[in-house]
């Protein structure tokens, strides 16, 4: 099936303004406000967690929705995996790993303010995002009970973790300095960006009451093959996109000998890669029943230019 035409009916721009608005109060809410001492970390936090897709947070409620999580939890769950992908934003960018200046269209952390401020933004923010989903709000639904926040603590913890994401961040670095087999590459980039998007269902699912095991085992299958495809697009797009249209330096993986599905097979190759694994993950959830946003946000994802 084409992207697009598993989703036509569904209205995604209003359910993603909506997303974004629950997610938008709740950043707000969970980051110290303006004025809180100290104010230079804060001040630098909350410009770091600022902008961005939020593809996560919203992969959070389209697979909360598919499996009945409760709204409550899936706006933890969404506030935390963004606290942490920004935190990973922010080291990923530093002069010891990848050097970049340009992040979400502005001056990375490091640059606008300076190297440690950028090592305590990243400890700060993954901590509070752990900080966020053990601690319930007022108000908050009691069906996000503690067992509930105890098993997507750990879910995210395994997924940002040296068996996840940090795994997958040494790998990058030390494949600089030697040439990937295809299946090393593909490792690498399952673990640096492939476990956080998995991460997202898997909560969605430790979040929920009783969530249906079919539906569970067809999200899990679909995010795996959408975490691959998505960082072997991202490695695309910083061969073929712009600075301007990515909000971060096009080429540099090139320059920094990055190890990329274009650079190991060619860019023919990368993409049709890619696009079987978004076909895999859209097919995968066909037949799901409640999965509509889930979807047209991977059929969106697909075509995305930054
Ligand atoms: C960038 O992720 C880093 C990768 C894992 C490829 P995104 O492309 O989702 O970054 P933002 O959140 O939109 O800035
Ligand atoms: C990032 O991979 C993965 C992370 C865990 C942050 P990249 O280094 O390719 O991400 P960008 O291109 O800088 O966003
Ligand atoms: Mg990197
Ligand atoms: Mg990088
Ligand atoms: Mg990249």
């Amino acid at each position: 099936m084409s992207a697009g035409a598993a989703s036509a009916a569904f209205d995604l721009a209003a359910w993603r303004t909506d997303c974004l608005q629950r997610l938008d109060d709740r950043m707000t809410a969970a980051l110290p406000p303006d004025g809180t001492l100290p104010a230079r970390l804060h001040e630098a936090m909350r410009y770091a967690a600022d902008g961005g897709k939020r593809l996560r947070a919203m992969l959070v409620h389209a697979c909360g929705e598919a499996l009945g999580t409760p709204p409550d939890a899936r706006d933890a769950c969404a506030v935390a995996i963004e606290l942490v992908h920004a935190y990973s934003l922010v080291h990923d960018d530093l002069p010891c790993m990848d050097d970049d200046a340009l992040r979400r269209g502005q001056p990375t952390v490091h640059r606008a303010w300076d190297e440690a401020t950028a090592v305590l933004v990243g400890d700060a923010l993954q901590t509070l995002a752990f900080e966020h989903l053990a601690h319930p709000l007022d108000g908050d639904d009691p069906a996000f009970d503690a067992a509930a926040r105890l098993a997507c603590v750990r879910l995210l913890a395994q997924a940002a973790g040296s068996r996840g994401m940090c795994g997958g961040q040494i790998m990058d670095l030390e494949a600089e300095s030697r040439r990937l087999e295809i299946a090393e590459l593909e490792s690498l980039h399952v673990h640096k960006t492939g476990e956080l998007i998995l991460a997202c269902g898997r909560m969605a699912a430790a979040a929920a009451d009783d969530a249906d095991p079919a539906r569970c085992r067809a999200i899990e299958h679909a995010l795996k093959h959408l975490g691959l495809a998505f960082q072997i697009q991202d490695d695309l797009l910083d061969n073929d996109s712009s600075t301007e249209t990515l909000g971060k330096t096009s080429g540099k993986d090139r320059i920094a000998g990055k190890a990329t599905f274009p650079g190991l097979l060619g860019v023919p190759e990368a993409r049709s890669r890619m696009r079987e694994l978004f076909a895999e993950a859209r097919d995968t959830l066909a037949a799901t029943d409640g999965a509509e946003a889930l979807r047209a946000l991977i059929d969106t994802i697909e075509t995305r230019r930054a």
